[in-house]
């Protein structure tokens, strides 16, 4: 009896994984912290995504997923949304748009130092 409501409890919070936390997982498992930042805050010429406006980029995933790009640049996008359904856009969008950063500041290691005393 304990197994199965062992059992029962497990899928009741699979069930309850938010669609946060599901985009936070595609954010992590697609990569595309590799361009726009671990904490959402992008790079260089790759924007920030941080607490932006969710129709927006639902707008946007569709367009790049439908293969529609208005710039070179843009055209990057395409790769890491062609296989994206619409739940994932969802959730992607909900992370994004939600986004709190002390969570992901761990992300980060900033405990080596850029300078040294050269090695030898
Ligand atoms: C190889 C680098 C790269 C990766 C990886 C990447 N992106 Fe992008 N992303 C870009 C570039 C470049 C643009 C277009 C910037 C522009 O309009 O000039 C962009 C634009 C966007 C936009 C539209 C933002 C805007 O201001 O119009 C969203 C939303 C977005 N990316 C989400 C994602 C998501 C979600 C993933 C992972 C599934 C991802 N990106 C992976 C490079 C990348």
């Amino acid at each position: 009896m304990r197994i199965i409501i062992g059992i029962l409890l497990l899928f009741l919070s699979l069930e309850a994984e938010t669609s946060y936390e599901k985009g936070k997982a595609l954010y992590i498992a697609k990569a595309c912290y590799s361009c726009h930042g671990h904490k959402l805050e992008g790079m260089n010429t790759f924007p920030y995504l941080a607490n932006r406006a969710k129709g927006y980029m639902k707008y946007k995933l569709k367009r790049f997923r439908s293969k529609q790009a208005d710039t070179q640049a843009q055209e990057m996008m395409i790769t890491y949304s062609v296989d994206l359904s619409d739940e994932d856009i969802d959730d992607l969008t909900t992370y994004m748009q939600d986004f709190v950063e002390d969570e992901a500041a761990e992300r980060y290691d900033t405990s080596f130092e850029t300078h040294g005393d050269g090695g030898s």
